[in-house]
């Protein structure tokens, strides 16, 4: 019989939703709609970023249908994202608070350091003129302010290596719950996985259709997982989020599309039987 897996624990406790709604490239004048849908559709997780330039809008669309009686805030899984010009520890509580305000949300469910990568204080875009020297620990530190706050309900980091997340092990206070990254069928990302699991941090998937629009990944089409959807009755894209669910990552696919956000959502009552779960080991990877 099919396990719903509607949850994983983290090691807060807490429990996160198994699928969220992506974000990343949702456009303003497009995202508000994409949550409205989602959370009708039975979504409980949504997944944000200063970066991704469209909070407010995302934080409009929550105010709706809270005042709406839709949803209650204490139902939802809300993650955010701290930018990396932000990693001065003087900056980590103030941009939380500018992502509270945008989101108009008076706390986070998750906290995560964007990437390992640190900025020019005051700079925004990704450039190699604007990078700085980062001191991960003194940013981590005030991420542990903040969770100790109850701000942020729970901290961790996204796009860090096993090194990385080590090196982070060895002077967190408070041990990241989350790494996130990118991982689907065609990227599965087995040693962190493995790193992940034996530290008890849960590996959490952005881009788990292999963001067919935007990296060109052409996992939607791949034969094996083809193969699988079509011996299963499913799409390809339901296929590669089932996947990532089975293995013990929560996926966090991006839509703005009604029809695929709720075939994304469509991954419950039923799963990949075992015998064909050695099949993606086939499925040629990223380097
Ligand atoms: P759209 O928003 O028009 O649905 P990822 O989450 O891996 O980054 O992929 C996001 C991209 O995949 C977006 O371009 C999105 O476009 C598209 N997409 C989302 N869901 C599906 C699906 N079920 N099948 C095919 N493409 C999808």
């Amino acid at each position: 019989m099919a396990t719903a897996i509607k949850f994983f624990q983290l090691n807060t406790g807490a429990k996160i939703p198994s699928v969220g709604l992506g974000t990343w490239q949702a456009d303003p004048g497009v995202v508000a709609k994409a949550i409205t849908t989602a959370i009708e559709v039975g979504y409980r997780h949504i997944d944000c970023a200063e970066a991704y330039k469209n909070q407010a809008e995302i934080g409009s669309a929550l105010k709706k249908l809270f005042e709406d009686g839709v949803v209650k805030r204490e139902e939802l899984w809300i993650t955010s994202k701290l930018w990396c010009s932000d990693h001065h520890p003087e900056d980590v509580p103030k941009a939380l608070d500018k992502t509270l305000r945008d989101l108009q949300l008076d706390y986070i469910d998750l906290y995560l350091i964007h990437w390992p990568v640190s900025m020019k204080r005051g700079t925004g875009e990704f450039k190699a003129e604007n990078l700085d020297h980062p001191n991960i620990p003194s940013t981590w530190k005030a991420l542990e302010a903040l969770y100790d706050s109850g701000k942020a309900k729970a901290i961790g980091v996204s796009n860090f290596s096993s090194k990385k997340l080590q090196d982070l092990l060895d002077i967190a206070r408070i041990p990241p719950a989350v790494n996130q990254v990118e991982l689907h069928p065609g990227w599965q990302q087995a040693k962190l996985h493995a790193f992940c699991a034996s530290k008890g941090i849960h590996l959490s998937g952005y881009s788990p259709l292999g963001s067919p629009g935007v990296l060109k990944s052409d996992i939607l089409k791949n034969p094996i997982v083809k193969e699988i959807a079509e011996k299963l009755g499913k799409t390809t894209g339901q296929v590669a989020l089932r996947w990532g669910i089975q293995a013990g990552h929560s996926v966090l696919p991006k839509s703005t599309n009604e029809a695929r956000i709720k075939e994304n959502f469509d991954v419950f009552d039923w799963s990949i039987p075992e015998d064909l779960l050695p099949k993606f080991s086939e499925i040629k990877q990223a380097s």
